[in-house]
């Protein structure tokens, strides 16, 4: 078999030169890339999904997203540390049905199938017209999904990190965000903020996606409470004239017919 380094970093002779980075990068690929982890990627590169892993374009505790690319362009990949941290921070209704999905408690397999999870979510989401990166496959603890960044390869920025121009279009296109998501894919996300919202060419782009739950879920409206809150703080501290409770009002405003 080849070296999955090489396939992980074919261009890492020519573009580090400097040992010190080079050592960086060997830490990140010994943190995140482990056995399985490097054959699911190589998995999907054989399957055509991608050619190579260019950069992290952000790491945390639970895992990274990549920039990935390959004959059809740039592609991001989210791959989950298969490590104990995940489940630390996460909602015990969101780890029971994980529980629940993986049928026991092995934590690879709960890895893997919350990564599934996330695949299926996204779909479901961008089938019902809410932007968001448009899943194309995942294997394991690895996802691979539309790049949300400029031609060149930029990735876009988060809108905690951007400069909005337009506050009152921003509320808007995330009232409009939020009314698709719940009434159209019936979903409540469960942890949004600015963080977990990109910023492109304008316009907001739904990400992270797996802790989702349906609106029949009975924390779904408690969730999305929350969820409202935090948009509407957001969105005040921008100088928008609007409050948690009118945003509410907003969204659950029911539609005009026709
Ligand atoms: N499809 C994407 N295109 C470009 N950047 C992305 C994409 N998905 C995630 N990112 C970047 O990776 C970061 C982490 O992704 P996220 O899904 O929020 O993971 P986490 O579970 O670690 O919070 C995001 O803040 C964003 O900067
Ligand atoms: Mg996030």
């Amino acid at each position: 078999m080849t070296n999955p380094e090489e396939v992980l970093f074919p261009r890492r002779k020519e573009r580090f030169e400097d040992r010190r980075k080079e050592a960086s990068q060997r830490k990140l690929a010994d943190e995140f890339f482990d056995q399985r982890t490097l054959l699911a990627i190589s998995a999907l590169i054989t399957q055509g999904q991608f050619e190579a892993i260019d950069y992290p374009i952000m790491t945390g505790k639970e895992g990274g997203v990549f920039r990935a690319s390959g004959a059809g362009g740039f592609r991001a990949v989210k791959v989950y540390r298969i490590g104990n941290t995940i489940f630390r921070n996460l909602p015990a209704y969101a780890l029971e049905e994980l529980r629940r999905e993986a049928s026991g408690a092995n934590h690879a397999r709960m890895i893997y199938g919350w990564t599934r999870r996330e695949h299926t979510v996204l779909r479901r989401l961008a089938a019902a017209g809410v932007p968001c990166p448009e899943p194309y496959g995942y294997l394991r603890n690895v996802l691979v999904m539309q790049f949300i960044g400029t031609a060149e390869g930029f990735p876009a920025p988060r809108l905690h990190d951007a400069t909005i121009p337009d506050p009152d279009r921003l509320y808007n296109d995330l009232l409009t965000l939020i009314r698709t998501m719940v009434f159209q894919a019936k979903l409540v996300h469960g942890d949004l903020s600015p963080y977990n919202v990109l910023y492109h060419e304008g316009r907001p782009i739904l990400i992270d996606v797996a802790q989702a739950v349906p609106i029949e879920h009975p924390q779904a409206r408690a969730l999305l409470v929350r969820d409202i809150t935090h948009f509407a703080r957001y969105l005040q501290k921008l100088g928008v004239d609007t409050s948690p409770e009118r945003l509410q009002a907003a969204v659950d405003a029911v539609p005009v017919a026709g």
